[in-house]
């Protein structure tokens, strides 16, 4: 298989600022996570390209708009997160949950301000919707209505598993950002194949006992209703596709969970009773990934410039195991605690690897080619073209 990204758009600032319009601007991102807007006026900025925007709690109702003041332009919220009103450091004007300046000092001596011209001086918005704990956003265009179910339509097939699996989100246990020195499409595709383990992960990932991939789901799995399509039992993974969205079901060693069973009982009760491993790719941010539904992994992928990238890792635990004694309460931290150190292990491992890849991309040769283990590539390189090429 050939890729339809060309090694020069991994390097090519004006490529970045076409992405960040064509596809950023126009497509559901991964934002946050709702613990970090809990209360009224809890705020969190997140950098899409050049754009910081802001999510803000306001009375309970969450709202985005780009951060900046429409006077002259000052960022509003000038931390990363926290609890304030949405009010412009400079000259101290207040934004409303609609986006509108509504206490402006000495409002009387701006006479091009009057009820019928307040909302020129509108914030731009997002939209926002949730999947479980999960804050997603999309840039609001002017004249454009959005469908009620637009976002639940951008996950196709996959809405319905995936929802299943936000259900049984319980408390955060790790949320770190990694700045990665590498294209942001480089860490999407690093992401959806399994053919690096052996080399890059050979004493995290590999030691799990995850069979190597195979390729598109076997006939029998094929469109079956999620229950008839568990792994379990399978000799190796399998790739699903729903619109631009991709997965894959891996098995586990045997012995391996046989182990975990053993060990952890007190996960017997988790409602996501998963078989094996589960990682589901979002066009074009966020990735989930769950090991037999006791843990769950994301990442929001977010490019800065063409060759920065910022890579932030929420790790949830299972919700629904109910009253635990003392001793399972220390064995559920000790659990967690290994499985957030053996998050960071993996990320650190990518990360490298990525960076080292974007070190030589701008000198390639050729256009590469993809294996059937990175087929899940190409589903995110034919979303990606049709982003690019729409007119
Ligand atoms: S720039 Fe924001 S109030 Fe003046
Ligand atoms: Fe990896």
């Amino acid at each position: 298989m050939k890729p339809l990204i060309a090694p020069s758009q991994y390097v090519d600032p004006g490529v970045l600022a076409l992405e960040l319009k064509r596809i950023f601007e126009r497509e559901w991102i991964f934002a946050c996570s709702l613990h970090e807007l809990s209360k009224d006026q809890d705020f969190r900025c997140i950098d899409v390209g050049n754009v910081s925007v802001v999510l803000q709690n306001f009375g309970g109702e969450i709202r985005a708009f780009n951060n900046v003041c429409s006077h002259r332009f000052a960022r509003l919220q000038t931390e990363p997160c926290g609890n304030r009103q949405l009010k412009c450091p400079y000259h101290g004007w207040i934004y409303n949950a609609e986006g509108l300046p509504y206490a402006i000092p000495r409002k009387p001596l701006i006479s091009e301000i009057t009820p019928q011209t307040l909302c020129d001086y509108r914030l731009v918005r997002w939209h926002v919707r949730f999947l479980g704990p999960l804050v997603f956003i999309k840039r609001e265009n002017p004249g454009e209505t959005l469908a009620e179910d637009d976002f639940e339509r951008q996950w196709g097939d996959f809405w319905a598993p995936v929802s299943q699996l936000a259900s049984a989100f319980g408390e955060v246990v790790e949320h770190t950002e990694h700045r990665v020195n590498a294209n942001w499409k480089l860490v999407v595709e690093n992401t959806l194949e399994g053919y690096h383990v052996d080399c890059v992960h050979p004493d995290t990932i590999r030691k799990l006992g995850m069979s190597g991939l195979a390729g598109p789901a076997p006939e029998s799995a094929q469109g079956a209703p999620e229950s008839d399509a568990e792994p379990g039992g399978q000799k190796a993974s399998f790739f699903r596709f729903a619109g631009r969205n991709s997965a894959v079901f891996s098995p586990l060693n045997a012995e391996v969970s046989a182990r975990m069973d053993r060990a952890y009982k007190f996960l017997a009760r988790r409602p996501q009773r998963i078989e094996g491993y589960r990682h589901f790719y979002l066009y074009p941010n966020f990735v989930l990934a769950s090991t037999r539904g006791e843990s769950f992994s994301l990442q929001r992928i977010l490019p800065i410039d063409e060759k920065t990238t910022v890579l932030t890792s929420y790790l949830f635990a299972t919700s629904g195991l109910g009253e635990l004694s003392k001793m399972e309460l220390a064995l559920k931290k000790q659990f967690y605690r290994s499985a957030a150190e053996f998050v960071q292990a993996i990320f650190a491992e990518d990360a490298a690897i990525c960076e080292q890849v974007q070190r030589s991309v701008g000198f390639a040769h050729g256009a590469g080619v993809l294996s059937d283990e990175e087929q899940r590539i190409c589903a995110f390189h034919e979303a990606y073209a049709a982003s690019m090429n729409f007119d």
